[in-house]
């Protein structure tokens, strides 16, 4: 059933787990997020980055994302990750997503309170829930790059401020963690994440969490990470697994028998994430 962001994240707040959200690009992904969730009960997020939609266009992101959500026995949100454009937020929210991001993270801090609220009074309007980012994650996210020079980390007393100011439904924190393949090993400021936590109440959103090692997820969650978004992970599962076929089977030329089996190996990838977030059994 579809939901809004804030119901689900609301529900993860409260009963101390996160919910996994899983960037879409195609009809396969989505089949093996929704596949994974109701295998697990877990709630889950589908969203989609502004590539994604410029990929597959945002009536087929839609369509495919709304189908599953209505099929699916268990609670789903259809976000749009990292929205930097006015007119793109728009135009998720009249093709029904039930929750957008709005990313005004590389602005300073007065005119990301004002570019999310103005995103904010139209969303709200229509009861649909919204993610802010204040600080600046580092690394690529589809056509959002942060230089690591560039990356601040999220001040605490400024998160409780920008909250307020905005109404904002749920934020996501700079602690440590990047965008896309990690050079080094992450390290997740865990002593941040409670601070914010500790004057911050709206649900926190953990952003590049692919290839942090699990005991940290863990951790993060534990401290109050309640949205926990995965991409590089799952893309790299789904070609593994194209590679493997087609070096096991160069003649074959079927697209479903590559997508098939990139499909099996994304779900057990994401089923394993949800596992750790604490997800599993919540729907
Ligand atoms: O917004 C999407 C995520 O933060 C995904 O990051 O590709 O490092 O998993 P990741
Ligand atoms: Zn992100």
């Amino acid at each position: 059933m579809l939901v809004t962001g804030k119901e689900i994240l609301l529900d993860a707040q409260k009963n101390g787990y996160a919910v996994g959200a899983f960037n879409v690009n195609n009809m396969e992904i989505i089949q093996a997020i929704i596949e994974a969730a109701e295998e697990t009960k877990s709630p889950v997020i589908l969203q989609a980055s502004q590539g994604g939609i410029d990929y597959a266009g945002i009536e087929y992101v839609a369509a495919l994302a709304k189908t599953a959500a209505h099929n699916a026995s268990v609670p789903v949100a259809i976000h749009l990750d990292h929205g930097t454009d006015f007119d793109q937020i728009i135009s998720c929210i009249r093709n029904g997503f039930s929750s957008v991001m709005i990313d005004a993270s590389k602005y300073p801090l007065e005119e990301n309170i004002a570019v999310t609220k103005e995103i904010i009074k139209i969303a709200h309007a229509v009861e649909v829930s919204v993610e802010a980012e204040l600080g600046k994650i580092g690394g690529t996210e589809d056509h959002i790059t942060v230089e690591e020079k560039d990356a601040t980390f999220t001040d605490p007393q400024e998160a409780k401020d920008f909250v307020e100011r905005t109404g904002v439904d749920s934020l996501a924190i700079a602690v440590g963690t990047a965008h896309g393949v990690y050079k080094g090993i992450p390290k997740i400021d865990f002593d941040r994440i409670t601070e914010i936590r500790n004057i911050v109440d709206v649900p926190l959103v953990l952003h590049g969490s692919s290839g942090v090692d699990y005991d940290s997820l863990r951790k993060a969650v534990s401290l109050g990470i309640c949205k926990i978004n995965i991409d590089t992970d799952l893309r790299a599962s789904f070609t593994k697994a194209i590679h493997e076929f087609i070096e096991e089977n160069p003649t074959v030329i079927d697209p479903r028998k590559l997508l098939g089996p990139a499909r099996a190996a994304m779900k057990e990838v994401i089923k394993e994430k949800m596992e750790v977030f604490g997800s599993v059994g919540r729907a």
